[in-house]
């Protein structure tokens, strides 16, 4: 048996809020060209991949103004957007509160769905990040918390600093090829229902590589990458925020939702030591 309960959810509880997303998310990082990516983004919500994952960190603000740009043609109801604000942000209330603006000025939102903290500052103890990461939901400038890039100890360290707001979200690399979050961390955020947002879920199209994937594919009619990103959001609690700009790569995406692998072949892709 897999070693987690094979989750068939195709939408997902954002940490304890109640409030459900798709499974499949879309990323925003290093896009190259901003139309196609507005487009993307927008084929991507009417397939119902309905949470879109940017930060001000990713083309120097333009990729948030690139969903801002979406938002407005798909409406605001329709979608959830997560965004990340840079470590030393975090600093104090002030600088915490600045950058929010900033960020929700280039989304064209007064408020967002949910902030992460984009990795953790070295600078400054970490129960002050908190701190300022509630005060910006305090605020009312985002409805949930979150962090990103936060091992098992560190978020563990997190959750003992929270005082009114809930960590709902820690976002990690994890995927297919790079399975550490199942040690500890994924078991943590099932027992604390925090949702795991799984960022390179596709090792960036190298999983198009990898011949076990090819294989278990075919018995599905599915590509490497479905059965990468089906195998994360097969798990309690994840969710896949692969990146595209291309159409066709957003259908592709969209397909990874709908079926789940056997519990026998998820079994065997946790065995499988993939290099890519
Ligand atoms: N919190 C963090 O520190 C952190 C770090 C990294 C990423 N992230 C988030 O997670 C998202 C996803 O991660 P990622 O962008 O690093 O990696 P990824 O989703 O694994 O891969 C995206 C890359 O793969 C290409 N691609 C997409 N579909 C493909 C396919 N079917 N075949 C071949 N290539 C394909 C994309 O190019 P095209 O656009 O041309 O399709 C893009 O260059 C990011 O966009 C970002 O939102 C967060």
């Amino acid at each position: 048996m897999p070693r987690f309960p094979v989750d068939v959810q195709d939408r997902k509880e954002i940490g304890a809020t109640g409030e459900k997303v798709s499974a499949i998310g879309l990323g925003t990082w290093n896009i190259r060209n901003p139309d196609a990516a507005v487009e993307a983004i927008v084929y991507a919500v009417e397939l119902g991949i309905d949470n879109i994952d940017t930060a001000e960190m990713y083309g120097d603000g333009l990729a948030e103004k690139i969903v801002g740009e979406a938002i407005k043609r798909v409406g605001k109801e329709k979608v959830f957007i997560t965004t990340k604000l840079l470590p030393h942000r975090f600093r104090s209330p002030e600088q915490a509160e600045k950058a929010m603006k900033d960020s929700l000025k280039r989304l064209g939102l007064s408020t967002v769905d949910l902030v992460l903290i984009h990795w953790p500052d070295t600078l400054v103890d970490l129960e002050t990040q908190i701190r300022n990461l509630e005060y910006l939901a305090e605020k009312g400038y985002t409805r949930y918390i979150g962090v990103s890039n936060f091992d098992h100890n560190l978020l563990l360290e997190a959750l003992s600093y929270t005082k009114k707001y809930e960590i709902s979200v820690d976002q990690v690399r994890y995927s297919v090829v790079y399975k550490y979050p199942e040690v500890r961390l994924l078991p943590l955020a099932i027992e604390k229902r925090i949702t795991i947002q799984a960022y390179t879920p596709i090792e960036r199209g190298a999983v198009n590589r990898v011949s076990l994937l090819a294989e278990i594919g075919a018995k599905y009619g599915k590509t490497p990458v479905q059965v990468a990103l089906n195998y994360l959001i097969s798990r309690p609690r994840v969710i896949a925020i692969p990146k595209t700009e291309r159409k066709e790569r957003v259908e592709e995406f969209a397909g990874a939702m709908g079926w789940r692998l056997s519990p026998n072949d998820i079994e065997a892709l946790e065995a499988a030591t993939i290099r890519v």
